[in-house]
């Protein structure tokens, strides 16, 4: 797929704000700090469209950004660091969780997983929650640029095996960076795919 455009278009934490067009929305969530902005910046080719930082819990907002005018990428908070207050980590719970129950809008969730980590209870945790609530999500693993290929296919492999414990057929799973664009292709088509499917 080609990206002609990619803009920003709504910041918000109230459903009843986001864009009310209806068109298909695919939105990143993971751990506070595990890429999902430095994600959409990578696969849009626009280094500065969503705000990224080293520092944990930047993403404060529902942010939309209209993809070649006719669907959408969603930015959310992230959510599980430690060091953020509580009254800020259920803020960004709540967030998290009246979008993806509520927004009907809401196409495909990519759950963001850092490659270099053994399975983190709190992930798996958040995908059988999603799994409950019947959203159609995949995974994507970041930051496959900071360790070595061998290292990251084994955590994949028991991230896989964990994920198999509870799910008979696996989410669809990409690896990416958004350092190199590792994945970009792959994720981008993956969504080019959905949206045929919906025209
Ligand atoms: P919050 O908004 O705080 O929840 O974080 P986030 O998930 O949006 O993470 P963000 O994209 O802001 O990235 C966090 C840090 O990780 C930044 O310093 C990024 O430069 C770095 N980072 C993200 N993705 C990659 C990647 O693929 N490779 C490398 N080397 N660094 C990455
Ligand atoms: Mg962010």
């Amino acid at each position: 797929m080609i990206i002609k455009s990619a803009k920003f278009v709504i910041s918000n934490t109230k459903l009843a704000h986001c864009p009310s067009d209806n068109l298909p929305e695919y939105a990143f969530i993971g751990r506070s700090n595990v890429g999902k902005s430095s994600l959409i910046n990578m696969l849009t080719g626009h280094s500065k469209l969503a705000m990224t930082s080293s520092k944990p819990g930047k993403t404060k907002l529902i942010n939309h950004f209209i993809i070649n005018d006719n669907w959408y990428l969603v930015d959310l908070p992230g959510y599980g660091y430690a060091k953020s207050s509580k009254s800020m980590r259920s803020e960004f719970g709540k967030i998290i969780t009246r979008y993806i129950e509520s927004r009907e809008q809401l196409t495909n969730l990519f759950i963001l997983i850092d490659s270099r980590l053994k399975p983190q209870q709190i992930d798996l945790d958040f995908i059988r929650s999603v799994g409950t609530l019947g959203v159609p999500f995949s995974i994507l693993f970041t930051k496959t640029d900071k360790d070595s290929k061998a290292k990251i296919s084994a955590n994949i492999e028991v991230f896989k095996a964990e994920l198999a414990k509870e799910w008979e057929t696996l989410p669809p799973i990409f690896l990416t960076s958004s350092k190199t664009a590792t994945g970009k292709e792959d994720v981008l088509n993956y969504i080019s795919s959905i949206n045929a499917t919906l025209q």
